[in-house]
């Protein structure tokens, strides 16, 4: 498998895998799928939009993550600025990449593809921090919160719901950039894995 930068026309070039893979990963069911479809190709267009893709040999999509400078008019950002207090925000939100999707094919899962990307994506980000929102889960056993772990995401708010969701997430964050300690998976970047 490798890796790869996406450009924001590759991304929409290959927006029916990349739904795909992410229909899979979390296991969604197709009406939402198509929502999420419109938000994604609008996604590719933000400021700062950075993407990395993992490819297999056959050239079908394994995985794939994005982000994108977070500021004020965009929905998550709007939530999460209103919950943080003015200390937090200005920590947090002044100059922020928001990693906003990152998934493996659950057959591609647990051989570092995620760590590989996340890596790369967080590499090639601009911003003094990145932040990011995952469903709460028990952290030692969810592949997410034990990879976001590693790479050394704290808490920055807990049991946090976004409007029209019953789900309870965490927002997670680090700053950037990303030493080369933090994450101590081989990958070297932009590579063959
Ligand atoms: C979360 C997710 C992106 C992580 O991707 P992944 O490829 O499965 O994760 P990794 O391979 O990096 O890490 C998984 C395991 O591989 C191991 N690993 C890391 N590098 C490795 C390597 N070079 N070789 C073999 N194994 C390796 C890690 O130790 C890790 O083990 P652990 O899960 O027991 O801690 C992926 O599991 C996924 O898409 N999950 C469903 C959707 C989701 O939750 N997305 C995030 C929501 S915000």
């Amino acid at each position: 498998m490798r890796l790869v930068p996406w450009q924001p026309d590759d991304l929409l070039r290959r927006l029916d895998d990349v739904v795909s893979v992410y229909g899979e990963a979390m296991g969604y069911r197709a009406e939402l799928l198509q929502t999420r479809r419109g938000y994604i190709g609008a996604h590719a267009r933000r400021p700062g939009f950075r993407a990395v893709a993992t490819l297999t040999t056959e050239g079908r999509l394994a995985g794939f993550g994005y982000g994108y400078t977070s500021g004020p008019g965009q929905w998550w950002h709007d939530q999460v600025r209103t919950a943080l207090d003015e200390p937090d925000r200005r920590r947090w939100l002044t100059d922020c990449f928001e990693v906003v999707e990152l998934h493996v094919r659950p057959s591609a899962q647990g051989h570092g593809v995620g760590a590989r990307q996340l890596r790369a994506l967080l590499a090639m980000a601009a911003g003094a921090t990145v932040l990011l929102s995952t469903p709460e889960a028990d952290e030692q056993t969810s592949r997410a919160w034990r990879l976001y772990r590693r790479f050394g995401f704290v808490d920055v708010l807990r049991d946090f719901y976004f409007p029209g969701d019953e789900r309870a997430f965490a927002i997670l964050g680090r700053d950037l950039p990303l030493a080369e300690r933090a994450a101590p998976e081989d990958a070297p970047g932009i590579v063959g894995i």
